[in-house]
């Protein structure tokens, strides 16, 4: 068996273990099994590359992996939960520009193996000057798109980070004529596309077709508002996956292509997801222009005198007379890092023979699965967490549910049909538990930035506090009661 062969088998080994990696990502109870398959595949992967190309010098790609793992480290170990999503776009744009890079390099060194043939062909020693010494169609093609598609993923990530990281404004930037620009750019970066197909030997074409879409990507994502970053970077990260498939078709690399496809299908896929649980089309998302926060009105007519405030201990006697409670946990447990107490309270209540569960809203907080991921840190049982629609069910035989820190995935203005931000996505149906006992700072709005009815509903009692604060103070106030 030659070593091509060899090589092949060894990837289409680590392809299956991508695609058990990522079923095994499908459900938190598999997740880890899951990140471990896909890490053993591209371990695997990456020592079949090594081994099978001509490396030229094994020290820099030593020295690479050592500056990679630094940055990452210092990274993982530095950022907060709640910037994870600027986290993950900065690392899809880094993709993005890997493959402008790698693209770019590989097209100078076929150029050059042109143009030292042709001399060749020329001085009468050796090597013949035609097409045959050219790139192929494939591969100033698959250059072309990596060229773009690179670009376009790095630029539009790197505003994305801004974006949440506060450094660009969050507000969508609208002008006159702006689609007729975005289209003009876009007809600039594939006039540059064509070139590079046409005459790959002019490598400046490359770097124009880059320089373009790196302006096509600024101006995607600059357009839209901070607050649908999340599902910007969920695309982003398909890009980066087709861009690493395109370099995979430029480099001939077999598992390149379809480690590329798999993270463009799943990027796209989740996308999806995020576009259907908040109610929005992705054309809406992307060319709306809305995620700015709206300022409502009517917040006065909804609150006045019909806000009922608690306390921790009024709510600990509550409890303790609970036969079922259901925590809905949001984006204010992220920020409050109120997960531990959360998890004690759960325990205290457990050991009183109360059944405890949690329903996790798709879009709760500001990534997916990222209540999962919170409450996974302080191994809550799977077994509790429940989806949407299987806890909705169940909220008419709630005692008391518990909201801790989220706002629009509970809001019942989302069952109007039209007239908000959030009209028509799907919520959890606290409102219908026998009481509701919301813990927030204040009755200031959430993402959408519209007042919330559960807040001055009859039946709900509102814990005004830091998330962390009110729940260690409830978990003292339990073991009192
Ligand atoms: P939000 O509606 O954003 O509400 C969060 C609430 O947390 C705020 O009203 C805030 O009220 C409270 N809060 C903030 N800091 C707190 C603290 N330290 N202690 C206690 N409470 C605190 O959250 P949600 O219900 O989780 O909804 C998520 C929203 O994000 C949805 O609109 C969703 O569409 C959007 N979104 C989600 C995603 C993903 S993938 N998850 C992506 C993009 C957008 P106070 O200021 O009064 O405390």
């Amino acid at each position: 068996m030659n070593a091509a062969v060899v090589s092949n088998i060894a990837y289409l080994v680590a392809a299956v273990l991508f695609i058990a990696g990522l079923k095994g990502l499908s459900h938190p109870r598999s997740a880890v099994r899951g990140n471990l398959m896909g890490a053993v595949g591209m371990l695997l992967a990456i020592v079949v590359t090594l081994l099978q190309q001509g490396i030229m010098s094994f020290e820099l790609i030593l020295l690479g992996m050592l500056a990679g793992a630094l940055v990452g480290a210092v990274f993982a170990l530095k950022i907060q939960m709640t910037a994870m999503p600027q986290l993950v776009g900065l690392f899809n744009g880094f993709g993005g520009i890997a493959s402008v890079l790698v693209a770019g390099a590989v097209l100078y060194q076929a150029v050059m193996a042109m143009s030292a043939t042709a001399a060749g062909a020329a001085a009468g020693t050796g090597g013949v000057a035609t097409v045959a010494g050219a790139p192929d169609l494939q591969f100033t093609i698959a250059t072309a798109f990596s060229g773009l598609i690179g670009a376009v993923t790095f630029f539009g990530s790197v505003i994305a980070f801004g974006k949440l990281q506060g450094i660009v404004t969050e507000k969508p930037v609208r002008y006159p004529g702006e689609q007729v620009v975005k289209v003009l750019v876009l007809l600039v970066t594939i006039a540059f596309g064509v070139m590079v197909v046409l005459d790959p030997a002019q490598i400046s074409n490359y770097w124009y077709l880059s320089a373009a879409g790196s302006l096509l990507g600024v101006l995607l994502v600059i357009a839209i508002g901070g607050a649908d970053m999340p599902i910007v970077i969920a695309l982003l990260n398909s890009y980066s996956g087709l861009a690493a498939a395109a370099t995979g078709f430029v480099l001939s690399n077999n598992i390149l292509i379809i480690a590329g496809s798999l993270v463009g299908a799943s990027g796209i896929i989740l996308t999806q997801i995020m576009c259907k649980a908040m109610n929005r089309s992705l054309a809406n998302v992307l060319f709306g222009g809305v995620g700015a926060v709206v300022e409502s009105a009517a917040q006065g007519d909804i609150y006045a005198g019909k806000v009922k405030s608690t306390s921790a201990e009024e709510v600990a006697m509550i409890l303790k007379s609970a036969q079922r409670v259901v925590f809905v946990p949001g984006y204010g447990m992220a920020v409050a890092r109120a997960q531990t107490p959360v998890r004690l309270l759960t325990e205290l209540m457990e050991k009183d023979g109360i059944e405890v569960e949690f329903g996790i809203h798709p879009v709760a907080g500001r990534m997916p699965g990222h209540m999962n991921v919170l409450l996974a840190e302080e191994n809550i049982s799977y077994d509790k967490l429940r989806e949407m629609d299987q806890i909705n069910a169940t909220f008419s035989n709630t005692d008391v549910t518990i909201v801790l820190g989220a706002n629009d995935v509970v809001n019942p203005i989302a069952r109007e049909a039209s007239g908000s931000p959030i009209s028509g996505m799907p919520i959890l149906d606290v409102d219908k538990s026998r009481t509701v006992v919301v813990i927030k700072r204040s009755l200031g709005a959430g993402f959408a930035g519209i007042p919330n009815p559960l807040f001055a509903a009859e039946n709900t009692l509102m814990l005004f506090a830091d998330g962390k604060k009110a729940m260690d103070d409830l978990v003292a106030a339990y073991k009192d009661a």
